[in-house]
C-alpha cells in the first residue's frame, strides 16, 4: 500500500477548501460541506486521473479524519483511487490531502457533496412514492453489482478486481438529486484481485445491526464470495427501510426506522444481534399491506432472498438489480 500522504498531485494539491457546515459525525471523523474559496484550485483538480470538475465544484464534501486515524484514512484513499471507482452509482473521489495546521495534523478526503445526504437521512424526512423506490433500489444495486464485478464499467475497469464493500447500510447510500444512489464510505473495503492472496485479520468488522448472522457468530470464510454475501445481506435490510417508507400502499407510509430498531432499539448489544438473527432467526417485519401492490410483494421475495439464513442461497446484487429493472418497467405505481 502507498502512503497516499506522500503521493503527487492531487494528493497534494493544498486545494483552498472552506469547511462551511459539519453535517455528520462517523466512525472516523467528521463530514462537512465544503466550497472551493478560489477558481484556481479548481485548476488543480483537473488531472488525468480527474479529467472533469464536477459540476463546476460548486460544493464538495470533505471527510476529516484525525491523526489516529490515519490508517483509516489510508485504507479508504486506496479503494477510491483503483481505476475500477469510476461510475455513476458510486461517490465520486476528488483529491485526497494531509492538512498540517498549527500543533495539528488531519488527513482529508475529498469527494463529491450531494444535497439529499444518505439516504438514512432522506428516509427520516422523507416519504418515497413507488418509481422513486425502483429508482433508489435500481441505482444503488447497480453501484454494488459493479462494485462486486457483476457487470463491465463503463470508465475501464480493471479486469477481474472485486470490492467487497464490508459495512453497506443505508448510511452509505447517498442520493443524488435526481434520486439516483452512490455508494460512500470505503473505510472497510476489501479488493480482490485475481492471483493475489489476501491477509484478513478482523472477519467481524461493519456496523453490527447491519451484520449477516455468519459475521455475528464469527463463522464466515475468507472467500470473495462470502464477502460480497455478506454485503448482499446489509442490501436486502436497506430495500426493506425504503420499502417502510414508500406510499404505494398508504400515502403516510410508516415513521422510518432502522433495521431491527423496532425489536433491540437504537444501540443493540452484540449479544442482542446475536440472540435475534441467528439464534431467533427473526428479520424486519414485513407489513401485510404491501401484499396488495403487485411491485412490492415481488420485491418482498426479493428482499427475503437476500437476507437468507443460509448465505449461498442469497441473491447476487446484479440479479436484484435486473428484477428491480424488471419491476420498475411492468409496474407503473
Ligand atoms: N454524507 C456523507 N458523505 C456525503 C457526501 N459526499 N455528500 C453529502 N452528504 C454526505
Amino acid at each position: 500500500t502507498v502512503d497516499p500522504s506522500l503521493a503527487p498531485t492531487p494528493s497534494q494539491s493544498s486545494l483552498n477548501l472552506q469547511l462551511l457546515e459539519l453535517r455528520a459525525r462517523g466512525r472516523y471523523g467528521s463530514l462537512w460541506k465544503a466550497q472551493l474559496s478560489d477558481q484556481d484550485s479548481c485548476k488543480d483538480l483537473i488531472t488525468s486521473e480527474n479529467p472533469v470538475i464536477p459540476s463546476a465544484l460548486k460544493h464538495v464534501a470533505v471527510k476529516v479524519f484525525p491523526l489516529q486515524d490515519k490508517q483509516s484514512w489510508m485504507a479508504e484513499v486506496d479503494i477510491y483511487r483503483l481505476s475500477h471507482m469510476k461510475h455513476d452509482n458510486i461517490l465520486r473521489f476528488i483529491a485526497s490531502e494531509r492538512k498540517e495546521e498549527t500543533h495539528v495534523t488531519e488527513f482529508w478526503l475529498i469527494t463529491e457533496f450531494h444535497e439529499n445526504g444518505s439516504l438514512s437521512d432522506y428516509l427520516k424526512s422523507h416519504t418515497i412514492t413507488w418509481a422513486e423506490l425502483c429508482k433508489i433500489g435500481e441505482s444503488m444495486t447497480c453501484g454494488l453489482a459493479y462494485l462486486h464485478n457483476e457487470i463491465p464499467g463503463t470508465y475501464g475497469s480493471m479486469a477481474n478486481l472485486a470490492i467487497a464493500h464490508r459495512d453497506f447500510k443505508s448510511k452509505n447510500v447517498l442520493l443524488k438529486h435526481d434520486l439516483t444512489a452512490c455508494i460512500a464510505d470505503f473505510g472497510l473495503a476489501l479488493k480482490f484481485e485475481p492471483g493475489k492472496m489476501f491477509n484478513e485479520t478482523h472477519p467481524q468488522v461493519g456496523t453490527r445491526r447491519y451484520m449477516a448472522p455468519e459475521v455475528l457468530e464469527g463463522a464466515i470464510c475468507f472467500s470473495l464470495d462470502s464477502f460480497l454475501r455478506i454485503d448482499m445481506y446489509a442490501c436486502g435490510l436497506v430495500l426493506w427501510e425504503m420499502m417502510t417508507r414508500c406510499t404505494a400502499v398508504n400515502e403516510y407510509a410508516e415513521i422510518y426506522r432502522l433495521p431491527f430498531e423496532a425489536e433491540v432499539g437504537l444501540q443493540p448489544t452484540l449479544e442482542e444481534m446475536q440472540t435475534l438473527v441467528v439464534t431467533q432467526k427473526v428479520r424486519p417485519a414485513i407489513n401485510p399491506a404491501w401484499h396488495q401492490h403487485q411491485g412490492l410483494c415481488s420485491l418482498i421475495s426479493t428482499v427475503e432472498e437476500c437476507w437468507d439464513q443460509d448465505a449461498e442461497a442469497r441473491l447476487s446484487a446484479g440479479c436484484v438489480n435486473e428484477r428491480i429493472r424488471q419491476l420498475a418497467c411492468t409496474v407503473n405505481s
